[in-house]
């Protein structure tokens, strides 16, 4: 589980990120409410998520309180996490192919369908 959750986010990170200080906790000091996520892997990954998902912090967050699980959003974040970890876990070559970034492509929601296809010009 390890390893895929850090495989994961690493592979959709930018090499800025990458360079983030491998402790969690931030300002706050260290992380009291991970389920999912080692506290050196908190940072990392939640800068990958902003990208993927093209939202800011409190999207996910109670503005002042990262811990707290209030926002139904961060809910959803986690089993997201969960299940793409899972997905990865099932890959037929045993690598990790899936992140948030390969459905939600900087998009809160990903699309369902694909966009009409332009009609061929006469
Ligand atoms: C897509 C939703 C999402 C976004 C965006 C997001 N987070 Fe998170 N964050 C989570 C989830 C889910 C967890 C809990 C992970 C777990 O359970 O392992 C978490 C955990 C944390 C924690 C650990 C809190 C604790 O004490 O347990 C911190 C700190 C944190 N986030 C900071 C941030 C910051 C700063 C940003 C913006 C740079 C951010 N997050 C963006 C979903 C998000
Ligand atoms: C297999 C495709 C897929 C992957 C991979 C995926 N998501 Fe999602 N996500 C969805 C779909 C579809 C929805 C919309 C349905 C829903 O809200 O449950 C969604 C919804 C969400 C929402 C709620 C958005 C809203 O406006 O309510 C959040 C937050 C989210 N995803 C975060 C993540 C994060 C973080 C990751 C990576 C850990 C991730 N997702 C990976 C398909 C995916």
């Amino acid at each position: 589980m390890r390893f895929l959750t850090i495989a994961l986010f690493l592979a959709a990170m930018t090499a800025g990120a990458q360079d983030a200080p491998k402790q969690g906790g931030g300002r706050g000091g260290p992380p009291k409410n991970l389920k999912v996520l080692k506290a050196e892997d908190e940072r990392p990954v939640m800068g990958a998520m902003m990208g993927a998902i093209g939202q800011r912090c409190n999207f996910c967050h109670m503005p002042g309180d990262n811990a707290s699980d209030e926002n139904p959003k961060k809910l959803v974040a986690r089993k997201m996490m969960e299940m793409v970890n899972d997905i990865n876990a099932k890959s037929p070559d045993g690598k990790v192919h899936v992140s948030c970034y390969t459905c939600h492509r900087g998009k809160a929601t990903p699309d369902m369908v694909p966009p009409p296809v332009a009609p061929p010009a006469q």
